[in-house]
């Protein structure tokens, strides 16, 4: 069988690790997909960086030419923002091949336009790497749930407040304090806006929420309020009341089945719930379906490695589905419910 050809657009924390991991594993890789995958061109903005294992003349600063080559099966795309990363996953599809992308902020505002390019080209679109990290969410509602009905995606899925809230809760520490102890451990981002003010937390929720409820849920949908005005004395009162503190991500379909909302918040929660035992940078999700009940997801939802694991996962089926001739579940069969961004907390 001919190899599979995968091209890496960034190669930063994560896409180093994905080739890495594309090397060390290659021998599981072929066994699992049943044909060799090989790395054929990698698009950076730094060529002179050392990236150690990476063959040097592999490294190109074009990434237009490298998705328009034509002998490439799979984009791994992990660059992040909106442009150039959208018109490259199009013209991606435009020239054959399917696309793996760890991009939340491009699917939360144009996943619709982009499921429609990979289906008018036969291709496939997976993004389980831009919700949680390494914890499987987008294949399990896509897929393992298509037969039941969820009525509610529920969540910490933001790594760092949770870590800022946490360091909160129990040292005392006031926000200010919290975020430049994340900061100098590498959690929050040297502008931590995304973080912090809801918007990276948002761009999940619109993706689960879409997901779940085979409906359009754009980041402009969501209701976000972030974080920096939780104060240590509202850690104080909710303490008194056997509560804490936690960002969630809310998103529920209204009991008439006719609309859906989705918010984020920071919200007051029982000491006795799961989501107040979820620590430092751990994200963690429930997910309530109609037959399923109710299901907790939980695991390391940022990181080079965690959001590795869930592109090469994501690598092995579109390298399956293209052995195979076929497609994934794509999107197809959705229908546009009115969105609300508030709802009964
Ligand atoms: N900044 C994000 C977080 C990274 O802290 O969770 C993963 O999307």
């Amino acid at each position: 069988t001919r190899p599979l050809k995968v091209a890496l657009l960034g190669c930063g924390v994560v896409g180093s690790e994905v080739a890495r991991i594309m090397t060390t594993h290659a021998e599981d890789l072929t066994a699992r997909i049943g044909a060799p995958v090989e790395l054929a061109g990698v698009a950076v903005r730094r060529p002179s960086k050392v990236r150690e294992g990476i063959d040097p003349s592999l490294i190109t600063t074009d990434a237009t030419a490298l998705v328009k080559r034509g002998d490439i099966d799979v984009i791994v795309e992990v660059i992040g923002g909106i442009e150039p990363a959208r018109t490259l996953i199009t013209t991606a599809f435009e020239h054959g091949a399917s696309v793996v992308s760890a991009n939340k902020a491009l699917i939360a505002q144009d996943g619709a336009a982009l499921h429609a390019a990979a289906v008018e080209h036969g291709r496939d679109l997976y993004y389980e790497a831009a919700v949680a990290g390494a914890i499987p969410l987008i294949r399990p509602l896509r897929e393992s749930l298509a037969g039941d009905k969820v009525n509610r995606v529920l969540g910490i899925v933001n790594g760092t407040t949770n870590f800022i809230l946490d360091a909160m809760d129990t040292t005392g520490a006031g926000y200010q304090e919290a975020l430049d102890e994340a900061t100098a451990l590498g959690y929050a981002e040297a502008d931590p806006t995304a973080d912090v003010e809801g918007f990276d937390a948002a761009a999940k929720a619109a993706i689960l929420a879409g997901i779940a409820f085979h409906t359009r849920v754009r980041l402009d949908d969501v209701y976000r309020e972030g974080m920096t005005e939780v104060t240590a004395a509202d850690f104080a009162s909710a303490k008194r009341m056997g509560c804490t503190i936690k960002l969630l991500a809310i998103c529920e379909r209204a009991a008439d089945g006719e609309s859906v909302t989705a918010r984020v918040h920071p919200a007051m929660i029982p000491l006795s719930h799961p989501l107040a035992s979820v620590r430092g940078a751990y994200n963690a999700v429930f997910v309530e379906a109609e037959a399923a009940g109710q299901l907790m997801f939980y695991g390391p939802g940022a990181g080079g490695s965690p959001t590795a694991s869930a592109v090469l996962g994501d690598l092995v089926a579109v390298c399956r589905n293209k052995l195979a001739e076929s497609t994934g579940p794509g999107d197809s069969a959705y229908t546009q419910l009115p969105v609300s961004s508030m709802g009964a907390v």
